[in-house]
């Protein structure tokens, strides 16, 4: 079975097929409109704000944050927000530098360049970009070997918007060059409820307010999984009820389709499930846990844990995974007395996976 993040699961963060369809509908329109992000959004309105009095082009923006958090959703904030047209690109979709050089020589005066997965672009680009952001120009190299030549090309001011899921991957030059960059952190509860709700009224759904909560709470603070989770309630509310979101009708959608009062998914479930019943608890080896779940270790180690630690139920330790009170307390179980007294798990672990 796969686990891939992107494609199988309700509650991945990553865009599925349907997500990318619904999204553009579901996506705010400007700063007003996008909701939380407080510190992002009230520096991003200054930048933007400056920049328009001055009469000129944006500083470069860096958005860095978890995938389904809102920063593609951010850059055409940002093109909206200047009057500046938009023109989007992905770090793997530029493999040479002449891929660059050919959308960079084609922007237009003021235009916004979003370059998402900015992390992922070839190293010869990225030494292209360097130049383009601070000098805006290029040098377009023609001919190969010791008869190339570097003709110096002048570009119009552009704001670069750069999106990446892993800020620590970008070379500091990169890095430094950004005027502004924005982290994007997990939304509150009380966040997401706003974003169900404003979902539910663009795709016009009908929802209570406890609805909206029970679908929020188990969203892994992300609003993508919150607009996914509501549009499989709606599914649920209106072929077994009369299509309004309930408190009980949300509970009863997401237990058919497994996510749990706090978001864990059936794949999480199965890892704390044997982390608690077959070893007690840890510690215990990440291979020995993938093996008893049926996953491969890297399922385990880049699908499950990063949520299950990141949630406080999982710790990584130098000795293995060790499950947290709060663990026990959300699968309904007792730690065993006799735990940290030496005897360990016993008979389970022993009996099917030897000393
Ligand atoms: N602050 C917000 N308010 C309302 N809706 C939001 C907000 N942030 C994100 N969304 C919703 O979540 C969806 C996903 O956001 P977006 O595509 O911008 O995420 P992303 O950070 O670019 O993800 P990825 O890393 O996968 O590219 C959008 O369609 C939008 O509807
Ligand atoms: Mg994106």
């Amino acid at each position: 079975m796969s686990w891939d993040e992107t494609a199988d699961r309700l509650v991945g963060a990553g865009a599925d097929g349907e997500d990318q369809a619904v999204e553009a509908a579901l996506r705010p329109k400007d700063l007003d409109e996008f909701i939380g992000q407080e510190r992002v959004r009230e520096q991003l309105s200054l930048v933007l704000r400056a920049a328009r009095h001055r009469g000129a082009t944006a500083d470069h923006v860096l958005l860095s944050g978890a995938p389904g958090l809102g920063k593609t959703t951010l850059s055409m904030i940002i093109a909206a927000e200047m009057g500046a047209p938009i023109r989007i690109t992905s770090g793997p979709a530029i493999q040479h530098a002449g891929d660059l050089a050919a959308i960079l020589s084609s922007l237009t005066e003021g235009e916004v360049l979003f370059l998402d997965e900015i992390h992922r672009m070839s190293r010869p680009a990225e030494e292209m970009l360097y130049m383009a952001m601070e000098d805006f120009r290029v040098d377009v190299i023609v001919g190969k070997g010791p008869g190339a030549t570097a003709i110096p090309l002048e570009l119009p001011p552009f704001t670069l918007v750069g999106a990446t899921t892993r800020a620590g991957l970008l070379p500091p030059p990169l890095r430094d060059r950004f005027g502004f960059t924005g982290h994007m952190e997990f939304y509150a509860p009380h966040e997401l409820e706003r974003v169900v709700h404003r979902s539910a009224r663009l795709l016009d759904v009908e929802i209570e307010a406890d609805g909206a909560a029970e679908i929020a709470g188990r969203s892994r603070g992300t609003p993508r999984i919150a607009n996914r989770l509501l549009r499989r309630v709606r599914d649920y509310a209106q072929v077994k009820a009369d299509g309004v979101v309930t408190r009980e009708i949300a509970r009863q959608a997401l237990e058919v389709y497994e996510v749990d009062a706090r978001g864990l998914d059936r794949l999480d479930r199965s890892v704390l499930d044997a982390l608690l019943r077959l070893f007690g608890g840890g510690p215990v080896g990440l291979s020995t846990l993938a093996v008893a779940v049926g996953e491969e270790r890297e399922t385990v180690e880049e699908v499950a844990e990063p949520f299950l630690v990141r949630e406080g139920l999982l710790a990584r330790t130098p000795r293995g995974r060790v499950a947290t009170p709060a663990a026990w307390e959300h699968l309904g179980m007792t730690p065993p007395a006799d735990r940290g007294a030496g005897q360990g798990p016993g008979a389970a672990q022993q009996g099917l996976f030897g000393a």
